[in-house]
């Protein structure tokens, strides 16, 4: 599994955990967010993910900001990119399973009631579960023409 990750200054930390969690898991994880707390734009941030991902070689984004909201806005724009922003575990375990998401966003000033960690596990064990909910995805990215 490969992921790459991107995040602007207000998820420094969360993005780190993401990577340390993920890595647990023996995912590979390409990091191209900020590691500092100097100011960016997300939108450039999500920008770059999505455009690295949308080229190949990659399973999975995650994208992170202050609150997640306006990177997963951003991603959103973007043709072929779906990316959730779950908030609790039961979100999370839900999008994977109904959503089929290319990507997923958190936000590093959010407190979340479940950890980042029991989240990221809630979404990537599990699986999609298809049938009426492959239509519905279908007709999400047909929103998109
Ligand atoms: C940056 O200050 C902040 O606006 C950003 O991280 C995010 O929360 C936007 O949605």
């Amino acid at each position: 599994m490969k992921v790459i990750i991107g995040n602007d200054h207000g998820a420094v930390e969360i993005k780190q955990r993401i990577i340390k969690h993920l890595k647990t898991k023996g995912y590979e994880v390409e990091n191209i967010g900020v590691d500092k707390g100097d100011s960016v734009d997300y939108p450039d941030i999500a920008e770059a993910a999505c455009t690295k991902f949308q080229a190949g070689g990659y399973d999975y984004g995650i994208v992170c900001c202050g609150t997640g909201i306006g990177i997963s806005i951003s991603a959103n724009k973007i043709d072929g990119i779906r990316c959730s922003l779950p908030q609790d575990c039961f979100a999370a375990e839900m999008t994977r399973k109904h959503n089929n998401p290319n990507f997923i966003a958190f936000g590093g000033r959010i407190e979340y009631k479940d950890s980042i960690e029991d989240m990221l596990d809630s979404f990537f064990d599990n699986d999609f579960e298809g049938g009426r909910h492959q239509i519905r995805v279908d007709k999400i990215m047909r929103l998109e023409k």
